[in-house]
């Protein structure tokens, strides 16, 4: 299973360094979350640091977009050095189109649910994703606790990628700590994001992705 920090919750004023501590304890890729204070009651980050992000590491960056009208900034977040870009199905009236332009730009494509949008919404655009995420928070912010239906969710995710054979990451998003990692896991995750259970982590951000690597390698 791979293991996304997402920065933020991280300090901003020394962003590398804190990229460089969960690259060392064994991140799989960076989660950038992007809020545009439309789509969500928040406002974080854009293009310039995903610039920054990307001249700190190599690992992937996992960029995702709590935006309306993403597909007016898709040239943007790539040509920052995003690498996986994912959308809201929620804020895509031309879902496939959107997809198809993030595929053209060079990135891969991801697709993310709220907790109240049917799995159904992403059966269409599947085969051309690379990335589905289930959100098992309402996004907006980081530190809320996980929604326990997600669960549920998740099987029914990866159930679905099996009945249209289609080999694709299942990530899970929001309140995924090392109660429930397992159990996340277990379900049929291959990502977790995880942002105060990293950065909030007593002992430092590598013990907290060290943390959930070791529980989810013994519970999943
Ligand atoms: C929620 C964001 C998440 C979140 C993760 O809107 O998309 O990536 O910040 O942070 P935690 O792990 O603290 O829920
Ligand atoms: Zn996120």
């Amino acid at each position: 299973m791979k293991i996304a920090p997402s920065i933020l919750s991280a300090d901003f004023g020394c962003l590398q360094e804190q990229i460089h501590a969960v690259e060392e304890g064994g991140a799989d890729w960076i989660h950038v979350d992007v809020m545009d204070g439309h789509f969500v009651p928040n406002l974080t980050i854009g293009p310039l640091i995903v610039e920054a992000a990307r001249r700190a590491t190599e690992l992937p960056l996992d960029v995702h977009l709590m935006i309306e009208a993403p597909h007016r900034y898709l040239d943007a977040f790539v040509g920052a050095g995003a690498d996986i870009v994912t959308v809201h199905v929620e804020a895509c009236p031309h879902l496939h189109r959107t997809v198809d332009q993030i595929r053209k730009l060079g990135a891969r494509p991801g697709v993310a649910l709220n907790p109240g949008t049917p799995l159904d919404t992403v059966r269409e655009v599947m085969a051309d994703l690379d990335l589905i995420v289930i959100m098992s928070v309402n996004p907006g912010f980081g530190g809320q606790r996980y929604i326990p239906g997600s669960t549920d969710k998740i099987r029914r995710a990866r159930v679905l990628a099996e009945e249209l054979s289609v080999e694709l990451e299942i990530e899970v998003d929001g309140g995924v700590d090392s109660r429930n990692v397992g159990e996340v896991q277990d379900a049929g995750a291959t990502v977790v994001v995880a942002g105060s259970a990293v950065y909030g982590h007593p002992h430092g951000p590598g013990a907290g992705v060290r943390a959930l690597r070791d529980l989810s390698v013994h519970q999943g």
